[in-house]
Formats: C-alpha cells, structure tokens, sequence
C-alpha cells in the first residue's frame, strides 16, 4: 500500500502536509484509520506493532525527559528509496536539560 499518496493527500488528511502532531491523539477524530498501515492490517498484520510502538514511545519520553532538542541547519526534505529517507543528514544538537 502506498503510504507516502494515502498520508499525503486531502482526501484523508486535512492540511496533509502540515506538521500537526495533535491529528495522532487518540480522541482525534481526524485521520481515518486505513489511511495509514504501516503494520498492515488481517489476519498477517504484523505482530510486533504493540512492542515496536511501546518501544518508540518509552525512547521518546527518556530523550525528551534528559534532552532538548535544537535544529539549526536547512530545512529536511524527504526522499523516496524503499522507504521515505531524510535528503541530508539530521544534525539535531541535543542539549541536556540537567
Ligand atoms: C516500526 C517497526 C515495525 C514495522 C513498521 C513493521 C511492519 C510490518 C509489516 C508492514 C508487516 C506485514 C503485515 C502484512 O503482511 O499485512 C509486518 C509483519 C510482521 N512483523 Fe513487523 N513491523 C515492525 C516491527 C516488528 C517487530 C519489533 C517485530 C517482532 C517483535 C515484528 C514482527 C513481525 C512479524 C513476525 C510479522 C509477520 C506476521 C505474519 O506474517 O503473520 N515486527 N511488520
């Protein structure tokens, strides 16, 4: 399925290619849920998603609790490989928060 159209396109998101985090809160009744299948979905849906989503959740909350992130370089933009991949490198400055 071609995720990069489905999430990229008006007739599923509003404002597809803003960058509003809010719209993946769970009360949020914005984003329709077959228009992202990153685990798939049936009877052969991947059967690490609740691991692999606990597991970014969990590495999200201890780097944002000990860190700060800052980014002072051009603007990221995406390229098509086999998945999205960033067209430079990320240089996000960690700054501890201690
Ligand atoms: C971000 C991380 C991950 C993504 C995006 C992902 C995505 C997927 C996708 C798209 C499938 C195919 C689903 C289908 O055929 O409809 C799949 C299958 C599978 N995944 Fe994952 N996966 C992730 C992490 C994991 C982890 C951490 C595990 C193990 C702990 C895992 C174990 C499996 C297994 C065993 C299958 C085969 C299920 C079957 O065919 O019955 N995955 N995954």
């Amino acid at each position: 399925m071609d995720l990069y159209a489905t999430t990229r396109s008006e007739k599923y998101f509003r404002d597809p290619l803003e960058f509003k985090p809010e719209r993946w809160l769970r009360e949020s009744k914005e984003v329709h849920p077959f228009s992202h299948l990153q685990f798939g979905f049936g009877p052969r849906m991947c059967v690490g998603r609740r691991v692999a989503e606990l597991e970014m959740y969990v590495l999200m909350c201890k780097l944002l609790q000990r860190f700060r992130f800052e980014y002072h370089h051009e603007p990221v933009e995406l390229r098509q490989k086999f998945f999205s991949v960033p067209d430079k490198p990320v240089k996000i400055k960690f700054v501890d928060r201690c």
